[in-house]
């Protein structure tokens, strides 16, 4: 089977915050499971080094948009490598191979009829002389009433156009702007309203999307989808393939879901393989991403596809709801936010990747708390699954002179573990990252009761034999959570397998091959000190503004 994993293009403008992890994990766990599982998988993602964010930070620092794009580029680099992220390829908006794809759809959407250039009104600020951005233009929601940006409003999810917005303001002078002629290029969503319905029904009836995806979609295909301008006066971006237009830009909405398809041709040519059974009628895909963007994906991207006749529309939209710091709105420009180059200097990649599971903004907002984060690590990784290994290996070390005791295992614990696997797949499978975890950890939770009960401290002088059977059961449990765990944790399950010489990658159960001679047992994950909770919220306190 081909999966194809695409993961949202974070703008280049700044660091990542816990908010693009909590929705970007689910990608990367994905990835991992389906690769174990021997599937073809190719996960994509890269930096969006265009639009308005990154002229908007450059010109503040006073250093080109390129310069922004890089630093950040590089920094989300290392972020994801530290953080675990497996993808097949990470690029970025601004290679003249993206642009050069990207203007290939457009031709390709223009021949067909499905851009069509037309004459508009467009915000212009005499005052700054300009024609502005939709992010430039503020003003109020004409649905919800809340400020809304020209592009959309983040309030109540409703894709903007900045006329639409009342009591406009240019965004750089305050003064409300006029409105002069110009031409854009408009892409015919109206025309995909029938295939866009049938299509969003199957994935309702099928239950391959998040609840928040299907019902914003359905919304915007019960208003009736409408042609949309695709093409901006931008300074950056990938300039309109067409001749007396070149000044003009390919909008966020075409050009940067386009990355999918620029990145998985640029894996291609890289890997020297075939792209192709990842965007045919046969291919499974997941969209991993925030509710913001879910209409890129469930219309645009949809919509898209099908003007170029590919069979391969998103199957899967994994799209989280928002994290919350500390009980408030994450926003950056308070910075009340939690960045991932200063989380990870301090804290190991496996205790992030597992709060942010366990605690998944999956059907509903979900709240990242310094002290629950530390004793999540405290309570759960270190003393259920740390605990576990860590007594029985010692334990082994001591009693057994270090040699893995490989007894025949009892045949209700196999079965326990089989089932482990098909049930763990199936939610994973379904996008339900979360209730796959509280699965793997009810049967740590039972091996460390299972350990207690049998106390093979006592047997081991009482019945030794008895004692072995424990141990075995116990490394065998040890070894398979290990293995199902390596898409969540995959850095603490490093340590297992090569702690036990496991070097098996699949999604089956495992076993231990005697003879397995344990060197050094070092803890899975040190104890976080509770005086953390207090000085990680003074510092962010302190940090903002
Ligand atoms: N960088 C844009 C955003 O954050 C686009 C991401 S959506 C994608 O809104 F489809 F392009 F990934
Ligand atoms: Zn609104």
């Amino acid at each position: 089977m081909a999966i194809f994993i695409g993961g949202a293009w974070p703008y280049a403008n700044g660091s990542l915050h816990l908010g693009h992890i909590s929705s970007l994990l689910p990608g990367d766990i994905l990835a991992r499971y389906y690769r174990l599982k021997g599937e073809e998988v190719l996960y994509v993602s890269g930096s969006d080094c265009n639009g308005t964010p990154i002229t908007i930070r450059a010109k503040q620092e006073g250093l080109t948009p390129g310069e922004i794009a890089d630093r950040y580029h590089e920094e989300f680099q290392e972020c994801f490598a530290k953080l675990g992220f497996s993808y097949d390829c990470y690029t970025r908006t601004d290679t003249p191979y993206h642009h050069q794809i990207v203007q290939g759809i457009f031709l390709e959407l223009l021949e067909k009829g499905l851009i069509y250039l037309k004459e508009i009104e467009q915000t212009y600020c005499e005052h700054d002389q300009q024609f502005l951005p939709d992010r430039y233009v503020e003003g109020e929601c004409p649905v919800c009433g809340a400020t809304a940006r020209g592009d959309q409003c983040d309030n109540c999810s409703t894709v903007l156009e900045p006329l639409d917005l009342l009591n406009r303001k240019c965004k750089l002078c305050g003064n409300p702007p006029t409105t002069k002629k110009t031409k854009h290029f408009y892409f015919s969503l109206s025309q995909f309203q029938e295939v866009l319905s049938n299509y969003t029904q199957e994935a309702k009836d099928k239950r391959l999307w998040r609840e928040n995806a299907i019902s914003l979609t359905n919304r915007y295909l019960q208003e009736g989808l409408q042609d949309r301008p695709v093409s901006r006066d931008l300074p950056i971006g990938v300039s309109v393939p067409v001749p007396g237009y070149e000044d003009k830009k390919i909008y966020v909405w075409i050009e940067a879901v386009s990355g999918y398809y620029s990145a998985s041709k640029l894996w291609a040519k890289e890997a020297k393989k075939d792209d192709a059974i990842f965007w045919d009628s046969n291919t499974i895909s997941y969209y991993i991403h925030g509710k913001d963007n879910i209409p890129f994906h469930s219309i645009i991207w949809a919509g898209i596809l099908s003007g170029l006749e590919k069979q391969a529309l998103p199957t899967h939209i994994v799209s989280n709801e928002y994290l919350t710091l500390e009980r408030k709105k994450l926003s950056t420009s308070r910075n009340w936010a939690v960045w991932v180059p200063d989380i990870l200097t301090r804290y190991e990649p496996d205790s992030i990747r597992y709060f942010l599971t366990i605690n998944a903004p999956e059907s509903r907002d979900a709240d990242f708390s310094w002290k629950e984060f530390i004793y999540s690590h405290n309570s759960e990784l270190l003393g259920a699954y740390g605990n576990l290994v860590n007594r029985t290996l010692k334990f082994i070390q001591k009693s057994c002179e270090g040699i893995v005791p490989t007894k025949p295992i009892s045949q209700a614990l196999m079965e326990r573990v089989d089932s482990l696997y098909s049930e763990v797949g199936h939610e994973l499978e379904a996008g339900s990252f979360k209730v796959g975890l509280e699965k793997i950890f009810e049967v740590v939770r039972f091996a460390n009761k299972y350990f207690d009960e049998q106390q093979p401290w006592k047997k081991v002088s009482e019945d030794k034999e008895a004692c072995l059977q424990v141990l075995s059961d116990c490394v065998y449990v040890i070894a398979n959570l290990a293995n199902l765990l390596t898409p969540y944790l995959p850095f603490s399950s490093d340590k297992v397998k090569k702690m036990l010489l496991i070097d098996e990658e699949n999604w089956n159960p495992v076993s231990v091959m005697a003879p397995v001679l344990l060197s050094k047992v070092k803890p899975l994950f040190e104890r976080i000190d509770v005086s953390n909770i207090n000085e990680e919220i003074e510092r962010l306190i302190k940090q903002t503004k």
